[in-house]
């Protein structure tokens, strides 16, 4: 059986204090839910996260890590430190870190497999550019960016994948992709696993759609068979939009 998932992606957002302030609001005001809950603060935050929610159910998790154990790499975070703080999920592939950071799926490969090797869970995200999706492009696109970084791993370690399908175009934009658009492409998503792989593999996997979710329209796009949760950004920075939208799965 697949988890449901929300969760929260905060990106370069909230002070420390900031952070404490979110997540106290959120622990008192989380509904009960038969969802995994995540957020995901950025770095300097986490430790402080991790001690705010230590009576909570609600997981906090990172926004990135690098592929190597240690050594000299300026700015960047390894995967025994995220353990270390008691962080045992990574979100790889963000658009953003793909499009500003340059991370080629060569690179979110090596990652991926670095997490694993760490027995860390890894939400993996990925997703088409509006030039796609005009051009009809977009299952191909998907279908590559999959294969690229997460197709060469043995199916014993997809218990430990989430996938976050967020199309480029509906990050930050307001724009959504419509509950028929997200259901059409995790269909395709699936499908395209139990093809590389098996219907178990497929089937077991969560596939959350990110991209423009609000308390507005959560409901209507978490009611599609295959869409198991939502990646949230901008919604997820303030409480009340964020619960509501952990109410609506
Ligand atoms: P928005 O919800 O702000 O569109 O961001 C989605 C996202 O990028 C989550 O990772």
């Amino acid at each position: 059986m697949r988890s449901k998932i929300v969760a929260g992606n905060w990106k370069m957002n909230k002070t420390l204090e900031a952070t404490e302030t979110l997540l106290a609001a959120l622990a008192a005001k989380l509904p009960d839910t038969h969802a995994e809950v995540m957020v995901a603060p950025t770095f300097v935050n986490l430790t402080g996260a991790v001690q705010s929610l230590h009576a909570s159910t609600i997981q906090v998790i990172a926004q990135n890590m690098h592929f190597a154990e240690s050594g000299a790499y300026t700015g960047e975070i390894s995967a025994d430190m995220l353990l270390n703080i008691d962080i045992d999920t990574v979100i790889i592939g963000h658009s953003e870190r793909r499009a500003y950071f340059g991370e080629t799926d060569a690179i979110l490969a090596k990652k991926v497999v670095a997490a694993l090797d760490k027995n860390m869970r890894v939400m993996f995200c990925f997703g088409e550019e509006l030039d796609d999706r005009k051009s009809e492009n977009h299952f191909k696109v998907v279908e590559t960016q999959l294969r690229n970084a997460l197709f060469d791993l043995d199916a014993s370690v997809w218990n430990k994948i989430i996938l976050a399908y967020e199309p480029v175009w509906a990050i930050g934009t307001g724009e959504t992709a419509s509950p028929e658009q997200a259901q059409e492409m995790h269909a395709f998503i699936r499908k395209t696993i139990a093809d590389v792989y098996d219907t178990s593999v497929a089937n077991n996997v969560s596939i959350l759609y990110g991209g423009s979710v609000k308390p507005g329209n959560a409901s209507e796009i978490f009611s599609k068979p295959d869409v198991d949760g939502g990646l949230i950004g901008g919604a997820s920075l303030v409480a009340d939009d964020f619960v509501a939208i952990i109410k609506a799965i």
